[in-house]
């Protein structure tokens, strides 16, 4: 392996994340907006092929684990296709991918057959009116059935992230806690960030992972940090104190954990971001498209890590949010 992919602040980056497509097939309100989505055309986005080359040129620099996103990864045609070629690489040792669950009951089994380990389905509610309200379609009891087919074809544990939002999520939290215990999918509240296309996000509008963690203790069961927790990893995971069910907290609002990142980004348009906040890209696609080197194209990977700044700056007067909203990043 030659030299990793390390940043000005030590950081190293091992860890892509590949957005398949901007589409989606619902449409939460902290991501896009309600109507009149612009769409990327579809010539611009990367191929399989081009996909597979960029990971080629990646991983001896060390990259080994990958997460697919989208939009909703799963409206892009033919995705296990791309799972089993990019899971066929020498030393990728990790593809997650994650997806709103709605087409996930047609498409389980050939994630799984295609390599497929490691799913996380985005549920915010466990009703359909909630549902509704933040996604503005219907669709809740297609994300359940995913969830069930999902670990039929194997998955475990299935992760089920859901946005933490004060105003909605208040009166899920122990619906979550029973769901937890209940189906052995390990719930995972994400702090509500500032990528929504609408730009409504305020700090007043985040629900702490703290705030749930006490509601879960006191109105379940009490919860108790694991053991031996890798400290680069976003999550911090808890157990109920009698062993069954476990939950998780993305804290990027109350806990920032960007001194740990090891996280790249590559948009389905062939833009590489260092950071889900950067407000600067690195256009891949081109050199894909215009004859660029093996060599050139790491270059244009090492110069991005080196850009990358110290964090983001959410919780100052400072921040700016990115033009691009989440959709078009992939998370
Ligand atoms: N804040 C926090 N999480 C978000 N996601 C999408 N938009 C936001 C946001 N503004 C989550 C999705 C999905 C993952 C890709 O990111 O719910 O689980
Ligand atoms: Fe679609 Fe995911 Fe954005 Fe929701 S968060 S609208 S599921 S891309």
């Amino acid at each position: 392996m030659q030299l990793p992919l390390i940043d000005t602040f030590g950081r190293t980056h091992n860890n892509l994340r590949i957005s398949v497509t901007d589409r989606c097939n619902i449409r939460c309100f902290y991501c896009m907006p309600a109507e009149n989505v612009q769409f990327m055309p579809r010539n611009d986005l990367l191929t399989f092929e081009e996909i597979e080359r960029f990971v080629r040129i990646v991983v001896p620099w060390g990259v080994d684990k990958l997460r697919l996103t989208g939009g909703e990864p799963l409206v892009r045609r033919d995705l296990p296709v791309l799972v089993e070629k990019l899971a066929a690489i020498e030393g990728i040792r990790d593809i997650g991918v994650t997806t709103n669950g709605i087409l996930l009951a047609e498409q389980a089994q050939d994630l799984y057959d295609a390599g497929l380990r490691r799913l996380n389905v985005s549920l915010d509610a466990l009703n359909a009116d909630k549902f509704r309200e933040v996604t503005r379609r219907d669709g809740y009891e297609k994300v359940i059935e995913g969830i069930h087919a999902a670990q039929a074809a194997g998955f475990r544990p299935v992760k089920v992230n859901a946005v933490s939002i004060r105003g909605i999520t208040e009166s899920e939290i122990v619906g979550f806690g029973h769901f937890a215990r209940e189906t052995g999918c390990e719930v995972r509240f994400i702090e509500y960030m500032p990528l929504d296309a609408d730009a409504a996000w305020e700090r007043e509008k985040v629900l702490f992972a703290a705030e749930i963690i006490e509601k879960l203790s006191q109105e379940l069961r009490p919860l108790v940090p694991l053991a031996n927790q890798d400290p680069r990893a976003p999550a911090t995971d808890y157990e109920f104190d009698d062993g069954v069910g476990r939950i998780g907290f993305i804290a990027s609002v109350s806990r920032p954990f960007c001194m740990s990142c090891n996280r790249f980004r590559l948009t389905a348009d062939g833009k590489l971001r260092n950071c889900l906040f950067s407000l600067e890209e690195t256009d891949i696609r081109a050199l894909l498209r215009g004859g660029g080197s093996d060599a050139e194209i790491i270059q244009a990977v090492r110069d991005s890590i080196l850009e990358k700044k110290e964090g983001h700056e959410i919780n100052t007067a400072r921040f700016v949010q990115p033009a691009r909203p989440m959709y078009s990043i992939g998370g």
